[in-house]
């Protein structure tokens, strides 16, 4: 059975999608398949990809629950569910706890032969990322490691940790990555014992501030593929190892 993953976290700018993207790219070098869904009407892991879509064909597929529209990217055991605008849509279209389900079906409805299912969510805990959470048995918080973003973190797993008393299929929060960091700062130290009390074991090796993966989504690759010896590549080639290892 395929393992389905959420990245999440309500901030914007965090380095979801570029984890979302490159870790997908890496346990595909590793020789897994994998299916991104980008859940994000600014469709940007469609983009990361070189893919441009107006995301209405993934809209019709979730207001009908049918499968979902499935394309291949050039990275080797990828595969991507595109998204776009139109996406948008879904906020006012699907409400409640039958509106947070669709995704979940229309999984159940896709044929294909993956390992894992990684599903890209927006900056905000709406309709979308609560789809996510439904269709996923584990989430994954990436997060910069600041004082700000630590406030907001233990927030996010503190309701992720309440829906999912609630209701036991909702994805349980697996590990934090700490992205974008700044390894010099003193407050870096600080931010991850801070996610170690948090999560305890949870915490994945980090991925530092490099100008490779901000360049790569203009190439249309990830960054193992587009600057394969970069820092960029390294550190998301650790994070999605140690993630195969820590993975139920
Ligand atoms: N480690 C990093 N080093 C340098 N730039 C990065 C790093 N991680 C992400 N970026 C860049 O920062 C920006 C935001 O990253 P990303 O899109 O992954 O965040 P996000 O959490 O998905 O944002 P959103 O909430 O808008 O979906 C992008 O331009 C990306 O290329
Ligand atoms: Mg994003």
């Amino acid at each position: 059975m395929q393992q389905v993953i959420a990245l999440v976290n309500h901030k914007g700018g965090v380095g979801k999608t570029t984890s979302a993207v490159n870790i997908a790219a890496c346990w595909g070098e590793f020789g897994k398949r994998v299916l991104v869904i980008d859940l994000d009407p600014q469709g940007s892991a469609s983009l990361s990809f070189g893919i441009a879509d107006d995301g209405t064909i993934l809209l019709n597929a979730l207001q009908r629950t049918t499968a979902l529209p499935v394309v291949s990217t050039k990275a080797r055991g990828v595969d991507i569910v595109p998204a776009g605008r139109g996406l948008a849509e879904a906020r006012q279209r699907f409400v409640g706890d039958i509106g947070s389900e669709i995704l979940m079906q229309c999984l159940r409805y896709t044929e294909g032969n993956w390992d894992f299912v990684i599903i890209d969510c927006p900056p905000s805990f709406g309709i979308l990322t609560m789809n996510a959470l439904k269709a996923s048995a584990h989430a994954v918080i990436p997060v910069e490691p600041n004082y700000l973003a630590f406030q907001g973190l233990g927030q996010m797993v503190l309701a992720i940790n309440t829906y999912r008393s609630k209701n036991p299929a909702l994805a349980a929060v697996r590990a934090i990555i700490p992205c974008r960091a700044q390894m010099r700062r003193l407050i870096y130290e600080k931010f991850l014992d801070k996610m170690e009390e948090l999560l305890p074991g949870g915490v994945a090796p980090t991925v530092r501030e490099n100008v490779s993966l901000a360049e790569a989504p203009g190439t249309g690759l990830p960054v193992v593929l587009s600057y394969p010896h970069s820092n960029g590549a390294y550190d998301y080639r650790r994070v999605a190892q140690w993630l195969l290892e820590r993975l139920p």
